[in-house]
């Protein structure tokens, strides 16, 4: 069987070398794409939610659209959350994966994708050939808010960002309608939104010894419209464009969105989820907090009606969410293994 908590691990390997079962990259890491970090896409959120300047925010939501359309990711700026609040939340998420590992059985990850707190190591590690070097917390936080009690005051820090997050996710939604021509409220309401799945994933990656032979997170889309990421500082985050891994090196207090798969199917693949990885450093620990934000559960979703009104062909079959995210939180995660599924 696999190891519990790669944390703990870690602690107690120390420099030695890692087990062949992590070896996840056997190619050597020389790919990166240095030239293109400074290309990562910059919204300024507040132009999206300035309605009373229309040409500003006109630019911010063609701007939007092309973000998606190019990167399927991009950084927001002026989202008006504190930085004491995200400072809070990776601190209190530190201090979760801190906890003595008896103090964190209670949550154990054993019973499926949608036991609403469960802990566990790497992704899915009863179907994997190979692990990763993380453990991870992950909680269903809408339509209905779940979270540990403990450690003291996560609970409160996190409902705080969860519904903020919500709301500019919400925001961003609305202006990618109507990049796509659509009514704002259209894929707002086409997917349920405002009773979708919320996951919060609370992320610590160790310093690993060998970090050119392992990985935080092999490349995967995620499964929902929009993934909305904070960091501790220490960077890790790939994300692929033209074949090429870019590195993630955020902006100040700005929040990082990926796009998901079930953007990729409502926009009849217009806007595509992007492929993205974790990496390893053998300095520090690394903690990111994920905020994926997906349709209603029970709701059927494939291509948005107006898209495939006229003669265009349908790109995706129709799926209720909830199957959909059962299939990708079961399977051996591996770039879109999941979508592929429903083409
Ligand atoms: C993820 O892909 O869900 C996490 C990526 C990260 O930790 O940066
Ligand atoms: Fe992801």
């Amino acid at each position: 069987s696999h190891i519990g908590s790669i944390k703990a691990f870690a602690e107690a390997n120390g420099v030695g070398p890692i087990p062949s079962s992590y070896h996840s990259i056997t190619e050597p890491r020389d790919d990166v794409a240095h030239d293109l970090a400074a290309s990562i896409p910059v919204i300024d959120f507040s132009l999206l939610t300035s309605h009373h300047d229309p040409r500003r925010r006109a630019f911010a939501v063609r701007q939007l659209g092309k973000a998606c359309a190019d990167w399927g990711f991009f950084m927001i700026t002026n989202h008006g959350i504190s930085e004491t609040l995200m400072e809070q939340v990776i601190n209190k998420s530190h201090e979760f994966h801190n906890l003595p590992i008896e103090e964190k059985k209670e949550f154990a990850d054993n019973k499926g994708p949608f036991t609403p707190i469960r802990h566990g190591t790497s992704f899915h590690p009863q179907s994997e050939k190979v692990h990763y070097w993380r453990d991870y917390l992950k909680v269903l936080t809408h339509p209905q808010f779940n979270f540990p009690h403990k450690p003291y005051g996560f609970k409160e820090v996190a409902y705080e960002y969860c519904e903020k997050i919500r709301e500019i996710a919400r925001n961003l939604i609305e202006a990618i309608s109507e990049s796509l021509g659509l009514e704002a409220k259209s894929l707002v309401e086409y997917t349920g939104f405002d009773r979708g799945l919320t996951l919060m994933a609370v992320n610590l990656y160790p310093a690993c010894p060998e970090p050119e032979l392992a990985l935080g997170m092999p490349p995967h889309s995620d499964h929902g419209l929009l993934t909305v990421l904070i960091q501790n500082g220490i960077g890790g985050l790939q994300v692929m464009q033209g074949g090429r891994w870019v590195n993630v090196d955020p902006l100040p207090n700005c929040l990082v969105v990926n796009t998901g798969d079930q953007l990729e199917a409502v926009s009849n693949g217009r806007y595509r989820s992007v492929v993205h990885r974790a990496v390893l450093n053998n300095r520090d620990t690394r903690i990111s907090v994920a905020v994926a934000n997906g349709p209603e559960l029970e709701k059927e979703i494939g291509p948005a009606p107006e898209l495939v009104e006229k003669e265009e062909e349908a790109l995706f079959k129709c799926t209720t969410y909830s199957h959909y995210f059962q299939i990708q939180q079961q399977s051996r995660l591996s770039h879109k293994s999941a979508l592929d599924q429903i083409r």
